[in-house]
């Protein structure tokens, strides 16, 4: 059973990355004022998700249940512009690292983390990287915005490689049949929450 029985979630995506760039190319003076440079475009045929940022009051959501302490190590995979592990570190002190397979973003997720003062700063770290070659086994939390295919090939990863008790949580989608130990809906949103068992379900590993 899905999800969203009435909302498919590449849709929702889509809609969601329209909304928040492709208005652009409508406006031709911007563009031609400030033509992107080609290292900015995104390379959809590369990218396994496109870039649509989380809604702050999902991250903060997002960081509130998997509660994020100052002891905590989080792991965004797919940073984007770097504001969870940001807020992350902003709210609790927490450690933060992100990889994004587009090395625009990274950039832009230092810049952030740069504006973001020095103590934030020497808490996280982006790096380019593919999540399916990265390591993310020290995470204490991991984060995801990615997409159900992408959840569900990363999976067997998080039994083998994630420590037993290590807090997920993913903005929007689920992990197939790894049923969520909760879940919340807000601004248009569903948070889901999961933390790495012991022993996981063998049905499950693959
Ligand atoms: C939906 S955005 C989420 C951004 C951020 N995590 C957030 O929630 O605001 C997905 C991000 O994943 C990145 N991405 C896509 N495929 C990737 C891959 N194979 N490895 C690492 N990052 C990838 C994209 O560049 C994009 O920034």
């Amino acid at each position: 059973m899905p999800s969203h029985p009435t909302r498919a979630p590449h849709l929702l995506l889509r809609r969601r990355l329209l909304a928040a760039g492709a208005l652009l190319p409508i406006t031709p003076a911007l563009a031609l004022i400030a033509p992107a440079p080609v290292s900015a475009r995104e390379d959809l045929t590369v990218l396994d998700v496109p870039f649509v940022p989380t809604p702050m009051s999902v991250v903060d959501a997002m960081l509130d249940m998997a509660k994020v302490t100052s002891k905590d190590l989080v792991y965004d995979l797919g940073c984007g512009d770097g504001r969870i592990v940001i807020r992350a570190a902003e709210r609790f002190g927490a450690r933060g690292v992100g990889v994004d397979l587009n090395p625009v973003r990274v950039k832009e997720a230092q810049a952030a983390a740069r504006r973001a003062g020095r103590a934030i700063e020497s808490k996280v770290r982006f790096e380019v990287g593919d999540v399916f070659k990265f390591d993310f086994s020290p995470a204490t939390v991991v984060t995801m915005y990615l997409l159900p295919s992408v959840n569900l090939k990363l999976r067997p990863r998080i039994f083998k490689e994630l420590k037993p008790g290590t807090r997920i949580v993913s903005h929007d989608f689920d992990m197939g049949d790894w049923e969520p130990q909760a879940k919340r809906d807000l601004d248009s949103s569903t948070v889901y929450y999961w933390t790495v068992p012991a022993n996981a379900p063998t049905n499950l590993k693959s």
